[in-house]
């Protein structure tokens, strides 16, 4: 499963990015109402960073205002996947704008009915809210594992982003489910990272590694000879 950031934030795509874990991001209307500074820069500078598909949401209610919006936002960068909210106007607008070569990611699903219908209008992708189903005491694995389920069983291509990720298990079970793709909150994502038993391992390896300092010798002595440095002097 590939792991998108979904944010806002360019800080936040910056610091994940480092970690290579990304594929790409998603934004929406709330995440970069949060930011300061121009949202096309914003929106152009995760699509550098996440060096993937990076959704950017258009705001219309009406299917020709999503089809201008979904052009002119997928000119700001090639990465651009038009975003577009689950409802008549926007089924109409996904089926334009991807017959027209334009990715689309429709969000705000929450049944498999609806992402029947939206893989049937040709979107990208199709984005399942976990958090907010599970909000409302509606099981989010059961609904996503119904619409993983319709989208083999049918040969759909549209590919499945689990979303509105509150913690580290909705990504286990999104990846368990199938979904092609997670798109997790840098918060979670940091969660993700933790692990007392990790922490633990990694000073003991250190403090027993130190008790040998001829071992630390030997070791920055094959890291110049390689690097052509002499010992002591090497960079990372
Ligand atoms: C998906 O692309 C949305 O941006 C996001 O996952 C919404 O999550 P929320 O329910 O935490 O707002």
């Amino acid at each position: 499963m590939r792991i998108f950031i979904d944010t806002g934030s360019v800080a936040e795509v910056e610091e994940i990015a480092a970690w290579g874990v990304l594929s790409g991001a998603t934004t929406n209307p709330t995440l970069l109402a949060k930011e300061e500074g121009d949202p096309g820069a914003i929106v152009q500078r995760i699509c550098e960073l996440a060096k993937g598909p990076t959704s950017a949401e258009v705001v219309s209610d009406q299917a020709g205002g999503m089809v201008a919006e979904g052009r002119a936002l997928h000119e700001l960068h090639e990465h651009v996947v038009v975003k577009v909210p689950f409802c008549e106007q926007g089924l109409a607008a996904t089926h334009t704008l991807t017959s027209e070569g334009i990715p689309v990611n429709m969000t705000l699903v929450f049944s498999s009915n609806q992402a029947l219908l939206a893989a049937a209008a040709g979107a990208t992708y199709v984005s399942c809210f976990m958090g907010r189903l599970d909000d409302i005491s509606i099981d989010s694995g059961v609904v996503v594992a119904e619409i993983v389920d319709a989208f083999r069983a049918g040969g759909t291509t549209s590919q499945i982003i689990a979303a509105s990720i509150r913690h580290p298990e909705h990504v286990v079970t999104a990846a368990q489910l199938g979904c092609e793709i997670a798109t997790v909150p840098a918060k979670v994502l940091r969660q993700m990272l933790d692990h007392p038993l990790t922490v633990t391992g990694i000073e003991r390896f250190r403090a027993d590694w130190e008790t040998r300092p001829e071992f630390g010798e030997w070791l920055a002595a094959l890291v110049s000879t390689r690097s052509g440095q002499p010992a002591g002097t090497a960079t990372s």
